[in-house]
């Protein structure tokens, strides 16, 4: 056994965890595989949020059928939030019998200890540990290279919004010490990376359940004198839980980025008392306007669903609405997909499948139209980009991203990674800004 292979499916919080397993496998001695055929070790780092999401990792398991076939040797490991749904080991056991180990979101430190144990032979192993399972911040990691470094600071979430699956998969709300924290970042920056984003699935509920309780607004001020690290970001917020005391944090913070992305899922309060958000319209679009007061250069982006469970047009209006009043620079849309075992799929009044895809299409063109005029708008101005990388299709072009989260492309070599340099923006596309570095 030599080489491992890590599949993530997910969000940056799976991101983070695959991190953790390849910190895992190199500490057994293993290394990175060039390609999943070159592979001994094949783990699926698995998402539930959406069918979609596990359609993706149950046909990729599907494929892994010829593997196993041509390489019985080949140890095959899924786990990642979808694991952690009741009843799901056995049926990934039944339906892919060549998979060797299913292991649950809580104890992904287990995973040495049974990758071992399915070399020696046997049946698949299966691990799911109930409940919420503990705070592990001494596991080994292994960073995806480049500038942004992912920092949990709190695991799983309490609010249970009726359509949401992670509070089941993921477990409660549990935060980091701000010590641990503060020692990750400061790390981070030691090895060189400029960037940290701060992971949470509401981090502004971050150190409520601490003994001596520090809050998000508090452990960003900490973050902001750490050496090393230049650019501070966060995800997810919950925007219940952003008061004023946080938007002053981060106005008067050098570091921490004026990005806010802010989920708001729906425009209706109907819809958002049935998604149990716990804040209105008029709650939300009164936050983003205190922001743009206090930061003017403050970008807000979205999370947004259509197709809940009891929408009528009303309610879609409504949240058409609000897009054209917030103005997002972008969003990331959705439709809304049944999730055995929450709430809502219990619901009355689910939406048929072309009325949601007759409004998320609406939906997107509004988006798109309101977030060209915001890049447009971006146009003539000076930026401080942090280099990414080069743009691989076209030679002599880098990337990197403003303070906004925007991405930026223009002229420049490869020796301009992991430097923040003015760039004047020239031009905007939907997804991207156009640039002209200053020097
Ligand atoms: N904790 C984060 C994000 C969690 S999942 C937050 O609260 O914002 C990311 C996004 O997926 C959510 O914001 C929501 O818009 C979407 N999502 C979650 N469950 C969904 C479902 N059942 N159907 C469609 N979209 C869903
Ligand atoms: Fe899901 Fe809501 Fe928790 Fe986000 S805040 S993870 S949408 S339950
Ligand atoms: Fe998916 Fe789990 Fe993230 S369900 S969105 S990988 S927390």
């Amino acid at each position: 056994m030599e080489s491992y292979s890590i599949v993530t499916f997910g969000c940056q919080m799976n991101e983070h965890d695959s991190e953790t397993i390849a910190g895992m496998m190199e500490q057994m001695g293993l290394r990175r595989a060039g390609s999943l055929d070159a592979s001994d070790i094949i783990i699926l780092n698995t998402c539930c949020v959406r069918g979609t999401a596990e359609n993706k990792a149950f046909s990729f398991l599907g494929k892994l059928r010829r593997k196993k076939i041509e390489n019985p040797r080949l140890i095959i490991g899924v786990c990642g939030c979808m694991t952690q749904q009741e009843g799901m080991a056995d049926r990934i056991k039944k339906t892919f019998p060549y998979v060797d180990i299913v292991l649950g979101t809580h104890n992904i430190g287990s995973l040495p200890r049974m990758i071992e144990k399915a070399v020696a032979g046997g049946m698949t192993l299966s691990e799911i540990w109930p409940g919420s399972g503990a705070v592990d911040g001494k596991l080994p990691l292994k960073r995806k290279a480049g500038v942004r470094a992912l920092v949990t600071i709190m695991y799983g979430c309490n609010n249970f919004c009726t359509y949401c699956i992670v509070p089941y998969v993921r477990g409660r709300e549990r935060s980091r010490s701000p010590e641990d924290v503060i020692e990750e970042v400061a790390k981070a920056g030691g090895e060189g990376y400029k960037e940290v984003v701060l992971l949470g699935q509401n981090v502004n509920s971050y150190g409520k359940d601490l003994p001596t309780p520090v809050d998000f607004a508090r452990l960003l001020e900490m973050l902001d004198k750490v050496d090393g690290i230049e650019r501070i970001r966060y995800m997810t917020s919950h925007p219940r839980d952003f008061n004023d005391r946080l938007i002053d944090a981060i106005a008067a913070s050098s570091k921490v980025c004026e990005h806010f992305h802010l989920p708001v899922q729906a425009g209706s309060n109907r819809i958002l008392k049935r998604m149990n958000r716990g804040y209105e319209r008029e709650d939300y679009i009164r936050l983003t306007e205190k922001i743009k007061a206090s930061i003017p250069d403050a970008t807000v982006t979205t999370d947004i669903m259509v197709g809940f469970p009891g929408e009528e047009d009303e309610d879609f209006n409504e949240t058409m609405d609000l897009i054209r009043r917030v103005r997002f620079d972008s969003a990331y849309t959705f439709i809304y997909n049944n999730r055995t075992g929450t709430p809502a799929s219990m619901m009355e009044g689910q939406i048929k499948e072309e009325v949601k895809k007759a409004r998320i299409k609406t939906l997107i063109e509004l988006q798109k139209r309101i977030g060209l005029e915001k890049n447009k708008g971006e146009v003539g101005r000076t930026q401080d980009i942090l280099v990414e990388g080069v743009r691989e299709s076209k030679p002599g072009l880098v990337y990197g991203r403003n303070r906004g989260n925007k991405i930026v492309v223009f002229r420049g070599d490869n020796d301009l990674f992991g430097q923040t340099i003015p760039v004047r923006i020239v031009d905007a596309r939907l997804d991207h800004l156009i640039g002209e570095a200053s020097r």
